[in-house]
């Protein structure tokens, strides 16, 4: 499939996990990329492990720091001469289990300025290059986090809900531009965000339990998430805009009781 041949893609936190998988299955399918995180080693390291021939450029931005946003975008143009695709992926855990009444407004500052902020300001600029092109199609990574408690903080939780709710208010503020905007929502998946979780669950001879709540029993691989973005992405959802999907081997559609699962 070449679904995203002559089409131009930038690809937020594509230094790590799903946003390196999603960058892999781009390439694969033709894109031509702009990978963007703050981590300038991973970035290279999935700049290399992209398929060769794929023509790929990577920028050292904060995704919260709107100037650097805006010039990023400003340089994605100038290079290839448009932009197609947005994948709004950069994203961090880094909050805590605090409940509300010990949590601090700097937790709350801290993720939301990278996880929503940052969702919101490439949309901006991404999204006024779309509309003269007449298409476009932005993805955004939020997370089983923003559906339900209990898969994160606070903070971390209120933040992905966020993310699903300005997805629905951008697809109404750019449908008429023939702007599409989606989400996914991935369960768990092993990735550097969530590293600690795996390393300790192997230390102690945990890992079974990894995921085994969820109704398909596993837990989930970043290029799992990524054809689901790249779905998203591509024309196959022509018709699709305002929508959150859960990928999350059916963690989401169940109530999952303790003791109700063999
Ligand atoms: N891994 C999971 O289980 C899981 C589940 C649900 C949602 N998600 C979401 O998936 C997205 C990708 O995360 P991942 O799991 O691949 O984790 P990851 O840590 O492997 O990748 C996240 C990338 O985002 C980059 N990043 C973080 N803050 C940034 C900033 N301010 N500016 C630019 N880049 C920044 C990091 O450097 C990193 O390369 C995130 O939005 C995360 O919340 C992950």
């Amino acid at each position: 499939m070449q679904r995203f041949e002559n089409r131009v893609v930038l690809i937020t936190g594509a230094g790590s996990g799903i946003g390196r998988a999603t960058a892999k299955r781009m390439a694969v399918e033709g894109a031509r990329l702009m990978l963007v995180d703050r981590n300038e080693e991973g970035l290279k390291q999935t700049a290399e492990e992209i398929a060769a021939g794929a023509e790929v450029l990577t920028r050292i931005v904060d995704v919260s720091d709107e100037a650097a946003v805006e010039q990023c975008v400003s340089e994605t143009i100038a290079h290839f001469g448009q932009l197609d695709v947005l994948c709004n992926n950069a994203g961090i855990a880094g909050g805590d289990y605090n409940t509300v009444q010990e949590q601090s407004l700097e937790t709350w500052q801290k993720i939301v300025s990278v996880n929503l902020y940052g969702v919101m300001l490439f949309t901006k600029y991404a999204s006024r290059q779309m509309e003269k092109q007449g298409k476009g199609a932005i993805v955004n990574t939020a997370s089983v986090a923003g559906i339900r408690s209990g898969a994160g903080g606070n903070a971390y939780s209120a933040s992905k809900a966020a993310v699903i709710n300005f997805t629905m208010t951008s697809a109404c503020d750019l449908g008429g531009h023939n702007v599409r905007v989606n989400a996914v929502c991935p369960g768990l998946v092993e990735t550097g965000m969530t590293q600690p979780v795996f390393d300790y669950a192997r230390a102690n001879n945990k890992e079974a339990k990894l995921g085994a709540r969820c109704e398909l029993r596993r837990y989930g691989r970043p290029e799992e998430i990524a054809s689901a973005i790249a779905f998203l992405a591509s024309d196959d959802a022509s018709y699709m805009t305002g929508q959150a999907l859960a990928v999350d081997g059916g963690n989401t559609a169940s109530l999952n009781l303790p003791g109700m699962k063999v």
